[in-house]
């Protein structure tokens, strides 16, 4: 028999991930072409050439011993040191290796400074939409977490709903910028406001309140926008990084999390996160996958195959009458469901082979996501079945 929390996720397991299944298997019975799946965030574009190329260079120079051992728990020194670099160049900050521990993806970032915070009964608020993942994760500790509810609007932060979710047990805040599902980016003026608040709060409540800004998106933003780097507005502050979308390499799982010296008993937290790798099962971060990035931080993500697919699919849409804001980032559009109820829509759209995600999923029900990280060609194609999906639902 199976524990009670698995229990629970069994019976309830991602919808995001079966519909993924169920694409593929859509795929196999009407053909590739005809099936229009915006459900998984999984890149279409290749990584960077740059990406091959160094591994091969490090398969043919490298001791193959180092290049596939074990390492410290927190990674390999030398490529944590030219990520701290890489970020003090871009952000004016002042990291060093110390501040860097290499993670198995954003995923296992999270799940380690998790590990390192909570209490079981602690509460960490997350702003609605947010990625579906956070509820398990925090769960994983026994952490609590702490819906704010969304502004649809605009889908910024409502920030006195923030203030009054704070509480003396909340532990730590998740912010996503650019966001995954709704495509907007938190500006400065934002991020301020949230540190505000929180050193109030922690003040008030003599307690230590963490922002973990999970950051898988930072370079995927078409505006011109800047994304504020977190560390420089509030100490209490550990930065979760992500190579899956901006090098697209989701199956590698490599990212890293930062701790600003800055932080409440740093070293104690840096150990503990680092000690959370360990003890979580993934040990280290995939050594080959380190010691790429650290060659390819200079890389960019093809940010025009995303903006491309964007125009095309917002245009449209809007055209045909959907309401929808215009993402500056990510790879995510985030669609008023024309009828109260999205599931029943996502399961009319299924009948056009569109595949796209319950907003519910993303504590924001009447809403659906579109991930539109899929060729230029599944864009245009799946046009016609929107349309009339929208003559059906009278926009
Ligand atoms: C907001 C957000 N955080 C974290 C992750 C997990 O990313 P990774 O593949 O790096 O573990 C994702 C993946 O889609 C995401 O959208």
């Amino acid at each position: 028999m199976i524990s009670k929390k698995m229990e629970g996720l069994v019976n309830n397991n991602s919808v995001i991930r079966r519909m993924f299944e169920e694409g593929k298997k859509m795929a196999e019975e009407f053909g590739a072409d005809k099936v229009y799946d915006f459900s998984l965030g999984n890149p279409n574009v290749p990584a960077p050439k740059k990406v091959a190329e160094t591994i091969e260079a490090l398969l043919a120079k490298e001791e193959p011993t180092v290049l596939h051992g074990y390492m410290s728990n927190a990674g390999f020194p030398e490529v944590r040191e030219k990520i701290a670099d890489s970020l003090n160049k871009r952000f004016g900050t002042g990291f060093t290796a110390d501040n860097i521990m290499m993670t198995v993806g954003a995923a296992g970032g999270l799940n380690c400074a998790l590990k390192a915070l909570l209490n079981p009964g602690d509460e960490v608020a997350a702003f609605a939409p947010y990625f579906v993942e956070y509820r398990n994760y925090v769960a994983n500790y026994d952490g609590v977490l702490v819906e704010v509810a969304p502004d649809t609007e605009t889908f910024q932060p409502d920030l006195e709903a923030f203030e009054a979710a704070v509480t003396p047990r909340t532990r730590a805040v998740i912010i996503n910028n650019p966001n995954n599902p709704s495509g907007v980016i938190y500006p400065e003026e934002t991020i301020k406001d949230i540190a505000e608040i929180l050193e109030r709060k922690q003040k008030e409540y003599g307690s230590e309140i963490f922002i973990i800004s999970d950051e898988p998106y930072r370079e995927l933003v078409y505006t011109g926008a800047e994304v504020p780097y977190i560390t420089k507005y509030y100490a209490n502050t550990i930065v979760g990084y992500s190579f899956s979308k901006t090098l697209s390499l989701p199956g590698e799982r490599i990212g890293y999390l930062v701790i600003p010296s800055e932080a409440a008993d740093y070293e104690q937290l840096f150990q503990a996160v680092t000690i959370a790798n360990r003890v979580l099962g993934f040990v280290n971060a995939p050594s080959l996958m380190q010691k790429v990035v650290a060659e390819c931080l200079d890389e960019k993500a093809d940010i025009g195959f995303y903006a491309k697919n964007r125009d095309v699919l917002y245009d449209a849409l809007k055209e045909y009458g959907y309401s929808c804001i215009r993402p500056e980032g990510a790879f995510y559009m985030f669609i008023k469901s024309p009828v109260p109820d999205e599931k029943e829509f996502t399961e009319e759209a299924k009948k056009e082979h569109i595949l796209l995600v319950p907003g519910s999923s993303f504590a924001c029900p009447g809403y659906v996501r579109l991930s539109y990280c899929v060729s230029y060609g599944t864009c245009v194609n799946s046009l016609p079945g929107f349309k009339r999906l929208a003559e059906k639902y009278g926009l």
